[in-house]
């Protein structure tokens, strides 16, 4: 496990943004599993750059989503659909059917990610208890894509999202298992919320209370966290400061 500590993040969304450049440009028809939330939003502005400058090709890039809500339409401005159309895929030159999300059709969907061949680069976020995609803690390490219902803690996290609206309580998401099976993954964290659920994933024992902890299990991973998110971690000496 690599860790890579970033003064803030902008320098989060940079980093990133070459590890998946250079996944491009060594192999076109990328596989990528991708990630929503507010830390995703300065990366995709960047690849969007990126692109701009036809420094990035998407044309024969291959998507996967992590999550998405269950039982909501995609034109739902809500909807993980609308956040990646909005915020990556209108403002490249993806193929919108190379592009993908979970449903209820779990199994296809783990089907499909392994007929595009396997993901290459996974990119993740984490939230406050330490979820990864939407597998709250107590998921199974071996869970692939499913529909789960969300913890108390993502309901209040994500109430911001939805002022004055009910926060949806079901989603799709793929599994740990999903994830682990990624050739590369990145996670990336920024602000001070986010630095126990860093702490226990990166110190604390491997467990399913902290699903984020597994990827301490994974060959290839990187942390790309700002320092508010780091703040918890002892010795960060040991860790590469950017
Ligand atoms: C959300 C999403 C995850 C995301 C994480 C962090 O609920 N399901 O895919 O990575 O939680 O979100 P944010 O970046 O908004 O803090």
């Amino acid at each position: 496990m690599k860790i890579v500590i970033v003064r803030n993040k902008k320098e989060m969304a940079k980093k990133a943004a070459l590890v998946i450049a250079e996944t491009i440009r060594k192999k076109p028809n990328a596989v990528l599993e991708l990630a929503t939330g507010v830390t995703m939003i300065p990366l995709y502005k960047r690849l969007v750059r990126l692109y701009k400058r036809k420094e990035i090709d998407f044309s024969k890039v291959i998507t996967f989503n992590l999550d998405e809500y269950a039982h909501m339409p995609y034109n739902n401005p809500e909807s993980y659909h609308y956040y990646m159309n909005r915020n990556l895929f209108d403002k490249v030159n993806i193929q919108k059917i190379n592009t993908h999300f979970p449903s209820s059709n779990g199994k296809e969907y783990e089907n499909e990610i392994k007929k595009a061949g396997g993901a290459d680069l996974s990119i993740l976020g984490v939230g406050v208890n330490g979820h990864i995609a939407f597998n709250e803690p107590g998921s199974s390490f071996n869970s692939k894509t499913r529909e789960v219902k969300l913890s108390k803690e993502t309901l209040k996290s994500n109430s911001a999202l939805f002022p004055g609206k009910k926060v949806p309580r079901e989603a799709y998401t793929v599994g740990i298992n999903t994830i682990m099976k990624s050739k590369k993954v990145l996670l990336l964290a920024s602000g001070s919320k986010k630095s126990n659920a860093i702490l226990e994933a990166v110190e604390k024992p491997v467990t399913e209370k902290n699903p984020a902890s597994v990827l301490r299990r994974h060959r290839n991973v990187t942390f790309i966290i700002d320092k508010k998110a780091a703040k918890d971690l002892p010795e960060k000496d040991r860790y590469t400061l950017k």
